[in-house]
């Protein structure tokens, strides 16, 4: 019979910079359940990879003086290597700018042409370029970014939509029919309240301000948005409107896309009306987790508060940072990184509850039977007690894993582990051993055992080196299935035990946060240090000169926007800035200020804006910057 067949996806990670710990929490935990299906009997497919193409990378690859491709392969090898360092067991990685994948999206824009889910318009709107999102003015909180809190800027284009709005009512309808589409269960809400109810505007789908993307066959100056090009790799990597299909026909609807809540938008509106639209099954469920938190901050990688996992798991161990993020961030919800909640949970969980039963058991079976595990005597009632634990283990773990709940299960797990260890302390082998019970001591010793081979079996999805460690103590095979926890006794008698070293061995909290600190300073000092220098030619093209304001009115229907009129040596320019918040108009007039007098003029809410005045902001403040005695106006800034 042929097993059920489970397919499981994370995010295609943007190509544009370091990963951080925050950014492994969803591949960890997709790793994990990937793994529990594994051995629970399914046939898995667990797909990631890189989202390479957009504006984004493009500029970032001009500023490093090197091409799109280039920059990429880079950072793509970065990435592949940090999956390996964690032990992430995908079975397909995909690259955006895969030519399968770019040829099936070519296919999957022809397909909505075709279908009249696209036509040509032009779009104007508020565009997020890190985050590669367009706004409604009504969608920006405090003129940025609702989702990253960045500046955005105003652009029009002619560009192809797709018929999103069509599509409201049969995701509302789908959304009724499938309760369980969006977990948390909040994040459903979330989406009808806030995306959905608002009602849904067609979505701009191409680009033409730049070309690092997939050209779209009917109009080449046109790229594909990236967001599209994003989300088709869930179908695109099974191989759809390719020739060879049959990953596709096998796993297709995936029964799982885990993705960050910050992007639950896309994945439960944008992309089940795509498929809705391509007339393609939906996948089946959509869960948002929480953000692993740095204070009160999403550590993003352009924000700068950077924990690189990639020292973490040097220093500790893979399955320090696996563990670490599987137990302790409460799933669903957002959880603080510490170094000291890491280092402290490593001590409690894996050091001494895990590591102490492995190497206590381990030594007393050397000692007292030669490193061979004998055969049990009779069962008494607190052996028993352990049994029932043991058996009763999967199931529990198994429910945990239903619901997603990699803590819950770790938790679950880890009863067996700390009852054996009180086990030990109520047992007293040292005892039994002076008093020469030898049938009871076998008994007891023989019991250890199996509870740390039903532990580590089940601890193999979430520390699978860790666990493999364990068995090689035991003297045991790594099971690759739950077979062996049907029944409690599946060790046979005369199996070898080896002690050999500590699986984890104690951290000195202290001393090590001391350490990890001094090597984020320098971690921070180096990439200081590596902050792009450009040459005086490169300043010498921004043309700064003193101005006097003459005139200052808010723009219309704006409660960010100044329109400044400024004297310029013998011309008088206008100048919009985002300053209303922080100066009144009056409070201007007179002022001096610095301007970017050779910046592209724009339209920002339909006012000609030619240049740029030069403010400071600490975050929350804006200040404009003024020369520090008078100085007339035209004067240059060198
Ligand atoms: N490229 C898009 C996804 C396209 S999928 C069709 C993207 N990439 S990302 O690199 O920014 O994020 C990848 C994953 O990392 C997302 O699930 C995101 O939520 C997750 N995380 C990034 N920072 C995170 C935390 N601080 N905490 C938890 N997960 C976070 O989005």
């Amino acid at each position: 019979m042929s097993k059920p067949t489970y397919y499981i996806t994370t995010p295609i990670y943007y190509s544009s910079g370091k990963l951080h710990i925050g950014h492994c929490y969803t591949t960890v935990i997709c790793d994990a359940i990937a793994r529990f299906k594994r051995m629970d009997g399914f046939d898995v497919f667990y797909l990631t990879g890189t989202d390479e193409h957009g504006q984004k990378v493009q500029q970032k690859a001009e500023a490093a003086g090197v091409t799109p491709k280039q920059y990429v392969d880079a950072l793509h090898e970065q990435i592949v290597n940090l999956w390996n360092v964690l032990n992430i067991s995908y079975d397909k990685f995909i690259r955006t700018t895969d030519e399968y994948h770019e040829k099936a999206v070519q296919k999957i824009y022809e397909k909505l042409l075709a279908s009249g889910d696209i036509y040509k318009s032009s779009y104007e709107g508020w565009y997020c370029t890190p985050c590669e999102s367009f706004w409604t003015e009504s969608q920006l909180v405090d003129g940025k970014c609702p989702d990253c809190g960045r500046e955005v800027k105003l652009q029009k284009e002619e560009s192809y939509f797709f018929r999103l709005s069509k599509y409201q009512d049969r995701l509302i309808e789908f959304y009724e029919q499938n309760p369980d589409f969006i977990s948390p269960k909040s994040r459903m809400n979330e989406m009808i309240n806030n995306f959905i109810k608002p009602g849904l505007k067609d979505l701009c789908i191409s680009r033409t301000t730049f070309d690092w993307g997939v050209k779209l066959p009917f109009d080449p100056k046109h790229v594909a948005y990236v967001w599209v090009d994003a989300l088709a790799n869930y179908i695109t990597a099974l191989g759809y409107l390719q020739e060879d299909h049959s990953l596709y026909d096998k796993f297709w609807p995936a029964d799982l896309h885990m993705v960050g809540k910050e992007i639950v938008r896309f994945h439960t509106i944008i992309w089940p009306a795509l498929l809705m639209a391509l007339g393609l099954p939906m996948p089946k469920k959509v869960y948002g987790h929480g953000w692993v938190l740095f204070g009160s901050d999403k550590m993003s990688k352009s924000k700068g508060n950077v924990v690189d996992p990639v020292l973490l798991a040097d220093r500790y161990g893979a399955d320090v940072v696996r563990y670490y993020l599987l137990r302790e961030i409460p799933f669903g919800s957002d959880g603080n990184y510490t170094n000291e909640a890491l280092l402290v949970r490593t001590n409690a969980d894996l050091v001494n509850d895990l590591g102490n039963l492995v190497s206590r058991t381990t030594a007393m079976v050397t000692q007292y039977f030669g490193g061979n595990i004998p055969r049990p005597n009779d069962y008494d009632d607190r052996d028993r007690e352990l049994i029932s634990l043991c058996e009763g283990a999967l199931c529990k773990v198994r429910a945990d894993m239903e619901a997603l709940s990699a803590p819950d299960a770790l938790s679950d797990i880890f009863k067996i582990i700390q009852r054996a260890n009180k086990y030990i302390d109520e047992t007293m082998p040292w005892a039994l051993n002076k008093s020469g019970d030898k049938d009871r001591l076998a008994t007891v010793m023989y019991v250890l055992c199996e509870c740390i081979r039903f532990a580590s079996t089940l601890l193999l999805p979430f520390v699978p080196a860790t666990a493999q460690r364990i068995f090689a103590k035991l003297g045991l095979d790594v099971p690759t299935d739950f077979s062996g926890l049907a029944r409690f006794g599946g060790i046979a008698e005369g199996t070898t035990v080896n002690k050999g070293d500590n699986l984890f061995n104690r951290i000195d909290v202290d001393k090590e946060l001391k350490e990890l600190d001094k090597l984020a300073t320098e971690q921070t000092e180096e990439k200081e240090e590596q902050t792009e220098q450009i040459t005086i030619e490169d300043f010498a093209k921004v043309k700064l000169v003193t101005a006097k304001v003459v005139d200052c009115q808010k723009v219309a229907k704006s409660d960010k926007l100044l329109a400044l009129k400024l004297q310029v040596g013998d011309q008088v320019r206008q100048v919009v800035s985002g300053i209303a918040q922080y100066y009144t108009p009056e409070y201007l007039v007179g002022k001096t200020v610095v301007l970017v007098a050779n910046l592209k003029p724009a339209k920002i809410r339909g006012v000609e804006s030619n240049g740029m005045i030069l403010c400071a902001s600490d975050g929350k403040n804006v200040v404009f910057v003024t020369p520090e005695k008078e100085t007339a106006s035209g004067k240059e800034v060198r």
